[in-house]
């Protein structure tokens, strides 16, 4: 259903105007970026910035760091089992060729949709945390069992 290629300089307008976009910012914590910001970030080395792509087509932004994952798509693009397939396979590639002992998402737990979401891609719940440092809100740790 879904590819996945490396998110580069080309895709920095892109990814800049998708999280301009509020029911994109609603789920990354309110942040939008300039067009310096997104090329700092893309450049970042400890996190792997991927698009999702459909039927040639970007649809979505997955990021890939030292436990797990980060993802949205493009509204236009939710609700199709689009997110499940591409978060799947980049788990599934960091465990078996990539050896990953472990990949996990974070989710809010208001986020029920992304939840759900998450469980088709093969996460299961481990626990459940408060909000910290580097989260607004509740929110579930997930752990892919395949
Ligand atoms: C989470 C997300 C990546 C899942 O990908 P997806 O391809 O939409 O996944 P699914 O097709 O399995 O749908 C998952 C849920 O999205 C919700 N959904 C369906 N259509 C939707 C739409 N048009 N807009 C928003 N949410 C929608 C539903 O709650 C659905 O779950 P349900 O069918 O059990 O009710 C995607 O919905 C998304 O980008 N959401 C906003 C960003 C986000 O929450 N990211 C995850 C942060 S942890």
């Amino acid at each position: 259903m879904t590819a996945l290629r490396p998110a580069d300089a080309n895709d920095v307008e892109r990814l800049v105007a998708w999280h301009a976009d509020p029911e994109v910012s609603r789920y990354w914590d309110g942040e939008t970026f300039t067009l310096a910001e997104m090329a700092e970030r893309l450049a970042r080395e400890d996190v792997e910035p991927w698009i999702v792509v459909e039927k040639d087509e970007p649809v979505g932004f997955l990021q890939v760091h030292r436990e797990g994952l980060d993802m949205f798509l493009i509204p236009a693009a939710r609700g199709h089992g689009l997110g499940p397939d591409a978060a799947r396979a980049m788990a599934e590639h960091l465990v078996r060729e990539r050896g990953r002992a472990r990949v996990t998402v974070d989710p809010y737990a208001w986020n029920e949709g992304a939840v759900r979401a998450w469980e088709r891609a093969g996460f299961v719940e481990v626990s459940r945390h408060e909000a910290d440092d580097e989260h607004r809100a509740s929110w579930i740790l997930m752990e892919f069992r395949g």
